[in-house]
């Protein structure tokens, strides 16, 4: 499925969708270009759970945790990571939810993965022009209901 995103809002309100609709345990693997607007998606989402914070690129953190919203948002960003130590991180920790309290995974970079999880949302944002991008967006093992209508 295709979603032209006219400009910033139309990408914030996306994610704003999915942050009020996403069950805990869902894991959203994002992949696109530098400034393809992954991190801007993930902002929405955060809106979405009702996070007040600002959320920040985690480039350089690898991970933010925020748990103030309808459930914990869990933002990872992969970029500056070779595949063997994504391997390393063992991120199933996040998606299981044993070790932590179940939320939202938002992954940027997911090409960097060296492995997958069994169920996930995989949301590619292209650039289409200065203010448009193109989300393609596949449910693997996952069902969103809204995505089939409302978005
Ligand atoms: N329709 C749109 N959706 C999202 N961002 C847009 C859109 N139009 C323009 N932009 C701009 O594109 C940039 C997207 O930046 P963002 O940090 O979200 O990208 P990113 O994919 O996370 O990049 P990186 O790979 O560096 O993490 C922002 O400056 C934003 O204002
Ligand atoms: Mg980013």
């Amino acid at each position: 499925m295709k979603i032209l995103l006219a400009d910033v809002k139309a990408t914030l309100e996306l994610g704003i969708k999915l942050g009020q609709t996403l069950a805990a345990g869902s894991v959203i693997l994002l992949a696109g270009d530098l400034g393809a607007g992954k991190t801007t998606l993930v902002q929405g989402i955060g809106q979405g759970l009702g996070i007040v914070e600002s959320i920040v690129s985690p480039t350089f953190t690898l991970i933010n945790e925020y748990t103030e919203g309808r459930i914990p948002l869990y933002h990872l960003d992969l970029y500056r990571l070779e595949p063997q130590e994504v391997a390393a991180l063992n991120l199933e920790t996040y998606w299981e939810g044993i070790e932590i309290d179940p939320g939202i995974v938002a992954i940027e970079w997911a090409e960097r993965m060296p492995y997958l999880p069994e169920s996930y949302l995989y949301l590619h944002l292209t650039s289409i022009q200065a203010d448009h991008r193109q989300a393609e967006i596949k449910q693997f093992n996952y069902t969103i209901p809204e995505l089939t209508g409302n978005i």
